[in-house]
């Protein structure tokens, strides 16, 4: 079985490494001919909009998918005509666009902060009073780590707001001040047969995700979470990964973004659930059944972020993993990731703060145990 992979990050490195156990052969296209997912199969070097070489990668594998969202769908509409395509492109146009997506959400009666259109100043002043400040403007596509984004805590700060993002099209969306952040991971096969990963909470810092940390232990939450990836996993007639990311508010869900793709969220799955969000990926898109993937104890994930210190290699052990990407350091770019797996949640947490305080220099607070 070979696969088609648009997008040679990380992501696609962590996928070719699953692959490889499976028995797939992973094949990339990415701009840069060495990205990360050199390290796990063979990279053709062409944009993200080379139709052509996209439509010679389908001819040339069972199946494409993708490692990104931002993969314009009409270069991959030919390859989809050619052979399967998972996840399939209507999920990829909903997650292109905030706005497509939260009628998304809204159509499946999934709960989600308020929101409010803006294509002009005056959308923007309306949004402010319809919603309440404060208020997060963002850009309706193209969004990733914090980017496109401003907080509108005051009146007097809507004319900068507008000055920043107003060349784009945008969002307003009512500021949530939710107790913590989750998301939930499920897989979804081509028979319709869909594994959920364990809820996941999720730590983010200017806009990044920092820390995360598996099992939350929760009944309600978890089904919550369940229904409302569910829905829209069949309702999308979705083949793979999908994360649904998700405020924690007075005990209930609100629905954030969702990714049609593997996520930074689930990276911990690799050694702390039966089976990975990766190997869960490739497995739908080949054609074969998720498998079950329960917690293997609980699990912590800390994003090494603008530069892997000497420190991040000494505090592995073998409960400890570190992934180096192998990517160039840059400020605010994730270049690596490290998982602690621990018996119980109290001594996982001991040793992600203690590792996050080696690594970054500061010591995290996770203030809010579900
Ligand atoms: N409406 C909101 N209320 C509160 N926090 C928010 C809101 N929108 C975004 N954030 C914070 O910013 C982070 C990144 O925003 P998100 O919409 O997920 O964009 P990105 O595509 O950059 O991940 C969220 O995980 C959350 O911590
Ligand atoms: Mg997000």
């Amino acid at each position: 079985m070979r696969i088609g992979v648009i997008g040679g990050g990380q992501l696609g490195q962590m996928l070719g490494f699953a692959g490889r156990e499976l028995g797939f052969d992973c094949v990339f296209i990415d701009p840069s001919p060495t990205p990360p997912a050199a390290a796990a199969g063979d990279v053709i070097a062409a944009a993200f909009d080379d139709r052509a070489a996209i439509l010679a990668l389908a001819r040339d594998t069972d199946v494409l998918t993708y490692e990104f969202e931002n993969v314009p769908v009409r270069a991959l509409e030919s390859a989809a005509a050619e052979g399967p395509v998972y996840p399939p492109l209507g999920a990829l146009s909903s997650a292109q666009d905030r706005l497509a997506e939260k009628e998304l959400f809204e159509s499946l009666d999934i709960p989600l902060p308020g929101w409010h259109q803006v294509d002009s100043r005056a959308d923007l002043q309306a949004a402010a009073e319809k919603l309440g400040l404060p208020i997060v403007l963002k850009t309706r596509r193209l969004g990733y780590d914090g980017k496109g984004q401003v907080v509108i805590k005051d009146t007097d700060e809507i004319d900068a707001a507008w000055q920043a993002l107003g060349d784009s099209d945008l969002i307003a969306e009512a500021w949530v001040p939710f107790d913590f952040e989750v998301s939930q991971i499920a897989t979804r096969g081509v028979d319709g047969h869909i594994e959920y990963f364990p809820l996941t909470h999720n730590q983010h810092a200017g806009g990044i995700l920092r820390y995360s940390r598996a099992p939350v232990v929760s009944e309600p939450l978890e089904s919550a979470a369940r229904r409302a990836v569910a829905r829209m996993l069949e309702s999308l007639d979705y083949v793979g990964t999908l994360a649904l990311e998700l405020f924690v508010m007075d005990g209930g869900l609100l629905a954030n973004e969702f990714a049609p793709r593997v996520h930074n969220s689930g990276h911990w799955t690799i050694e702390g659930a039966a089976t990975s969000q990766f190997a869960n990926h490739l497995l739908a898109v080949a054609g074969d059944r998720p498998r079950p993937a329960p917690a293997r104890g609980h699990s912590g994930m800390l994003n090494l972020i603008g530069e892997i210190p000497d420190s991040a290699r000494d505090v592995v052990d073998t409960h400890i993993v570190l992934h180096d990407y192998g990517k160039s350091p840059r400020a605010g770019r994730k270049l690596g990731h490290i998982t602690v797996t621990a018996d119980t949640p109290e001594t996982r947490d001991a040793e992600l703060i203690r590792i996050g305080k080696t690594v970054t220099g500061s010591t995290p607070r996770f203030e809010t145990r579900e």
